[in-house]
């Protein structure tokens, strides 16, 4: 064996993992009360749920868990938790919810909820038959996977469609079933895998015993079959708007008007530059991520489905749009989010039960609306700043905290460090010594 490998190592308890880890890969050995062991929860059973949702886990990874209120969204006002490491970003959602609280609010349409799945599959049979019998190839796989539907199918859900598709074009005899799902308030992950999976040998079973298969095709290769984290048919539009010069304050009605031209032009750049786009879309995402992360959803297949709806006009574009019409200034997103609010780490994750809880129990659709109105609003406050006073303002404030926090500063020695630094550069060295300076003057 290789010096510093194992094997082995998911059979270790967690101290011995830990002790494992320090004897290879720690040199200087620390204190545990304040290394790995020190973010172990309390609450046994509780650390057995958290571990339950990984492997190899010898701690927990703590991050903040914060509040952003005074959300409208569909004429309800909502407390939106977010959980995010980056300083800034809850308050410039909460500035933006805020904001809109007096202009309306976000207002939100579902465009559709249904999901993905495939069945890629090669065989080197002629097309023509392929197309002639899919019909009885559906009606096969469909009825054989119906034990499998029922419950959904209960619930309101199921089976929504099947197509073949036809690849023999890029690869000879590569297919594919494409099946469309409607998972109800499920991310339905689980179910659509074992929906396909069974798909895939029923299809398999068709191709070895149908009359309809000449003996010399009923080879088939079925390669895998797996959920579509590309979900453009489950969308969410949410939209602010209001008559131009109620963007700034009444005596600022010029200044309303320059703001409004602005940021639509800064949205048009995101349109017409990738490199902007994904700056762009980053900030959306700072807010969307937030709140998937506080519902137990999976982050990294609303990103997948988000950057990939951002690219459906063949370049990657901006989620968001805006217009000027009639003096109304309208902004708006429409986004792919595939979420659920029941089942995988929604119910049992404690913090994600929480967030669903303080969120008044929503239904999947709800959810959607409430996450694309929290990614609209951190593009509004992002894009906001960037075309009036620069965002290096808000952050610099944050850095200053972040760093004043680290020096152990108290509240009062913050606010005046605060505000000495509005009109000055901020830099770790430069903070840490004007801290110094004043705790001596204090
Ligand atoms: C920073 O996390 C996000 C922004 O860069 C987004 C943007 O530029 O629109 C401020």
């Amino acid at each position: 064996m290789l010096p510093k490998s194992i094997s082995g190592f998911s059979k270790l308890t967690k101290l011995e993992r830990i002790q494992w880890l320090r004897d290879n890969f720690v040199e200087i050995e620390p204190s545990p009360d304040r290394d790995l062991e020190a973010f172990w929860l309390h609450d046994a059973p509780m650390q057995k749920v958290i571990d339950g949702f990984s492997e190899n886990t010898v701690s927990n990874f703590i991050l903040p868990y914060g509040l952003a209120p005074n959300f409208l969204i569909d004429g309800e006002i909502y407390c939106v938790p977010m959980v995010i490491e980056e300083s800034s970003v809850v308050a410039a959602a909460s500035s933006a919810a805020k904001y809109w609280l007096n202009r309306g609010g976000f207002k939100t349409t579902i465009l559709g909820n249904i999901k993905v799945g495939q069945v890629h599959f090669v065989w080197h049979g002629p097309t023509t038959l392929l197309l002639e019998i899919f019909d009885d190839i559906k009606k096969k796989i469909i009825s054989d996977a119906r034990p499998h539907m029922i419950n959904m199918e209960n619930r309101g859900g199921g089976l929504r469609k099947i197509e073949l598709i036809d690849f023999t074009d890029d690869e000879p005899g590569l297919y594919q079933i494409r099946a469309h799902f409607d998972t109800r308030d499920s991310m339905g992950a689980n179910f659509i895998n074992t929906i396909l999976e069974n798909f895939a040998r029923s299809l398999e079973s068709f191709m070895y015993d149908s009359a309809l298969i000449p003996d010399k095709w009923r080879d088939i290769n079925v390669l895998m079959s797996i959920l579509s984290n590309n979900t453009p048919e489950c969308l969410v539009r949410a939209e602010v708007s209001c008559p131009i010069d109620q963007l700034d304050k009444p005596s600022q009605i010029q200044m309303a008007a320059e703001l409004a031209e602005k940021f639509k032009l800064a949205v048009k750049v995101a349109h017409i530059d990738p490199y902007r786009a994904t700056t762009h879309n980053k900030g959306i995402f700072n807010g969307i991520d937030a709140v998937i992360l506080a519902t137990g959803n999976d982050f990294r297949a609303v990103e997948a489905a988000g950057h990939t709806y951002a690219s459906r006009s063949g370049q990657y574009r901006s989620l968001s749009n805006c217009e000027i019409v009639n003096g109304i200034f309208r902004f708006w997103i429409e986004i792919p989010l595939a979420i659920g609010t029941v089942g995988g780490l929604t119910s049992l994750h404690p913090l994600a039960k929480k967030t669903l809880e303080i969120l008044g129990h929503p239904d999947a659709e709800r959810l959607m609306s409430i996450v694309a109105s929290v990614g609209l609003a951190q593009n509004f406050a992002a894009v906001k700043s960037l075309v009036t006073t620069g965002i290096q303002q808000g952050h610099m404030k944050m850095h200053i905290v972040n760093i004043l926090n680290h020096l152990q500063a108290t509240d009062h020695e913050i606010q005046k460090i605060c505000t000495y630094f509005v009109d000055k550069t901020v830099s770790y060295a430069s903070v840490r010594d004007y801290h110094e300076q004043i705790k001596i003057e204090l």
